[in-house]
């Protein structure tokens, strides 16, 4: 074998999936592949990012096309193919579109890849990631979403931000869905040890719990034509050093519950232990009254959003 290097393929090479590219090589985690229906785009972003492999010290390899053979054998996929928001429109609004091309995707990308770990990244989030377990029919351990990190930084930050304390004391946990029905945790969230409530006023916790449930939209609304990039390629990247290094690392992920919450069959975002084989277990927690009715709010604007998109789907 010439080859033993764990491989990445990353389907959707917008800013996205270039980032999360990009972050691959620093970190020298894995080969990577780059697809795009644009084949174009695929092959010239993965030239230009393996150009840049001596300057990162990097031996890694990037190839890029649009063909889904190229994919074969991959340790993880990770999907980011999909329209973006443009202002004012919701994550739903994209719903009979992405879910579209991620029927596609899924169809054409599961014969050349039968052991790989999913992680999708496409909008509406847990509708996606729901949508690809239906088409992929692979056990839950192998597909997660990615959003539960990208929403925990947003709070984590925001917090660093207001407190000016070093982001790297903070930890926190954001569950639900990816949406305005989030749930950011303050009872959960602490700083060196501390607990948030110490640190600051109830006021001050509702206006950063806000923010970070619009965080996406914040960006949205300044960037006029575009979502965020940045934070959403370091959460996957974040999942991906888990899963490859088999590090063992307690993240939120939006993944399928089978009973635990007292829900099964609906993706939502929830603590993941994330090693070598993918899903290693959902970690339960206790929620007080008021968390636990937002939680399950939030579970019913999921199910509630798989239901449109497969109607949506059906009539189509
Ligand atoms: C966000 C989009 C990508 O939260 O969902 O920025």
């Amino acid at each position: 074998m010439l080859n033993q290097r764990k491989k990445v393929s990353i389907i959707g090479s917008g800013f996205v999936g270039s980032s999360c590219a990009t972050w691959i090589l620093a970190r020298d985690l894995a080969d990577i592949c780059l697809i795009d229906v644009n084949e174009g785009l695929a092959k010239g972003k993965a030239l230009d990012l393996y150009s840049a492999s001596p300057n990162m010290s990097s031996d890694i390899s990037v190839v890029g096309g649009s063909d889904y053979s190229l994919t074969e054998n991959s340790s993880v996929i990770v999907i980011t193919a999909g329209l973006t928001r443009k202002p004012g429109m919701s994550r739903s609004d994209l719903l009979l579109k992405n879910a579209e091309i991620m029927k596609d995707i899924c169809q054409g990308i599961k014969p050349y890849n039968p052991s790989a770990i999913f992680i999708i990244v496409s909008n509406p989030l847990d509708a996606m990631v729901s949508l690809a377990h239906q088409i992929l029919k692979i056990p839950r351990e192998r597909i997660l979403g990615m959003a539960g990190v990208l929403d925990s930084s947003r709070f984590k930050a925001f917090i660093a931000e207001k407190l000016r304390v070093s982001t790297k004391d903070i930890s926190a946990l954001v569950l639900g869905g990816h949406g305005d029905s989030m749930l950011p945790l303050i009872n959960y969230t602490t700083v060196g040890g501390v607990p948030l409530s110490v640190l600051m006023s109830e006021t001050e916790q509702k206006d950063i719990v806000e923010r970070t449930k619009k965080g996406g939209e914040e960006i949205v609304s300044l960037l006029k034509t575009g979502s965020a990039h940045y934070a959403p390629a370091l959460g996957v990247v974040e999942m991906l050093s888990a899963i490859l290094k088999d590090q063992k690392r307690i993240l939120a992920c939006s993944a399928l519950l089978e009973s635990e919450y007292g829900e099964r069959g609906v993706f939502v975002g929830v603590p993941c232990l994330l090693g070598g084989k993918g899903l290693e277990k959902i970690i339960e927690i206790p929620l007080n009254n008021e968390e636990e009715a937002q939680f399950k709010k939030s579970v019913k604007s999921v199910r509630d959003l798989v239901k449109e998109m497969n109607q949506l789907l059906k009539k189509s």
